[in-house]
């Protein structure tokens, strides 16, 4: 098979690719390792920003986010014995939408389905070759386990931070920077009814926990944990325990329900610079990692792949032989904001496992200034709903 652009990796990033590429006339075959249903019942983030609502909206696939996402005008900053909102719109003129990284992908899923696109989930033994060629191949078998090859003009890797691609930029051309923190997060899904109509951020001294939502029914929750924490020794009795003593020194109190799902997920902060290497590209997660703080992650890669789609164009339909270069740019502006941001929602509301007395205060003392400094909470609002790009 021959295409214009092979993409591996059929998450949110490779798949909102294709389907701009598709817009643009330009032809794409996307392989992904994991089948749909795989994909589909990991859960990750759920709060989009505005310029990723519109990207859905302008792009055709944004009828079900409009329908059942749900507007978040505010998030409540909870610390020091009380809650503080920070309200979007008048700060900033923007606001947040709440609806589940899942069902972004199942939309541009189907959006692929629905538009004839090529998209192989299940594969296996995925590689690239020829990549500093004017042809580089995408390898992989199918289900049968028949090997594959597709020739492109370009290979972009939206494979994630586990992927294959960015491991394929030799090591002499890349470098990586990287930051491990000693804490995780301990996500559970929760059959309850809603505890707070907006995001609670909870800095306490037993630790973090932040208080999302999913439907009227179900609850997303999640609270600083040691990373070699074990679900298993977590009961759903203790685990209300933890929430609620930890939400409770803020003056909230959970509405409990039966746990339909424990997870615990590593924090880090990864870049490999540059983000293109010959005719491969990398967009999303595989360039790029942020710790789950502020929910940055998916946000960034439709950033990447929005200005990639442009770029891509400039490159294989008027021969502009310095627009992938100029991706690369435009991208990595953004993450470096990107990085910054999460990395300072994070340390600005875990607690360390060796901290000192000054070391909570200190954040107190930074979490009461974003509360009631406008410059503060201003700047906390941008990175929140997005920077313009
Ligand atoms: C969610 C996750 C986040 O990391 C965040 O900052 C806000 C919300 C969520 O899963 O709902």
């Amino acid at each position: 098979t021959s295409t214009d652009v092979a993409i591996v990796g059929g998450g949110p990033a490779g798949l909102m690719l294709a389907h701009l590429l598709h817009r643009a006339g330009i032809g794409s075959v996307v392989i992904d390792i994991r089948t749909r249903r795989e994909i589909e019942t990991t859960h990750r983030a759920g709060i989009l920003e505005q310029d990723s609502v519109r990207l859905l909206t302008e792009s055709g696939v944004g009828d079900r986010v409009l329908r059942d996402g749900r507007r978040h005008a505010g998030i409540d900053l909870a610390f020091g014995g009380a809650g503080h909102r920070i309200d979007f719109p008048s700060l900033v003129g923007a606001s947040v939408q709440l609806y589940p990284q899942t069902d972004v992908f199942t939309d541009l899923a189907d959006a692929r389905a629905r538009d004839g696109g090529d998209v192989r989930f299940g594969v296996g033994d995925v590689s690239v070759a020829d990549i500093v060629t004017d042809r580089p191949l995408m390898r992989f078998t199918d289900a049968d386990g028949r090997p594959h090859e597709v020739g492109a003009r370009v290979l972009v890797g939206c494979d994630g931070s586990r992927g294959i691609c960015r491991s394929a930029v030799p090591e002499a051309e890349r470098r990586q920077y990287f930051r491990a923190y000693p804490y995780a997060w301990f996500g559970i899904l929760c059959q309850a009814p809603p505890s707070s109509e907006e995001l609670i951020y909870n800095h306490s001294d037993r630790g973090f926990a932040l208080i999302s939502r999913r439907t009227e029914s179900v609850q997303r929750m999640y609270f600083q944990c040691d990373p070699a924490e074990n679900v298993t020794d977590w009961s759903d009795a203790r685990i209300w325990e933890e929430l609620q003593q930890r939400v409770r020194a803020n003056g909230y109190t959970l509405k409990e329900g039966p746990i339909m799902s424990k997870t615990v997920l590593p924090f880090r902060s990864f870049v490999q610079e540059t983000m293109r290497h010959g005719a491969l590209v990398l967009a999303g997660d595989a360039a790029h990692t942020v710790p789950p703080t502020g929910a940055k992650g998916l946000n960034l890669a439709l950033a990447d792949v929005r200005v990639l789609a442009e770029q891509l164009e400039l490159h294989l339909r008027h021969g502009d032989a310095d627009a992938l270069e100029r991706y690369v740019e435009r991208a990595l502006q953004r993450v470096w904001k990107a990085q910054h941001f999460s990395y300072w929602m994070t340390t600005m509301l875990h607690r360390l496992p060796d901290a000192s007395g000054f070391d909570v205060r200190r954040q107190v003392g930074e979490l009461t200034s974003v509360a009631t400094s406008r410059a503060a909470s201003t700047y906390l609002a941008e990175g929140y709903t997005g920077w313009p790009s």
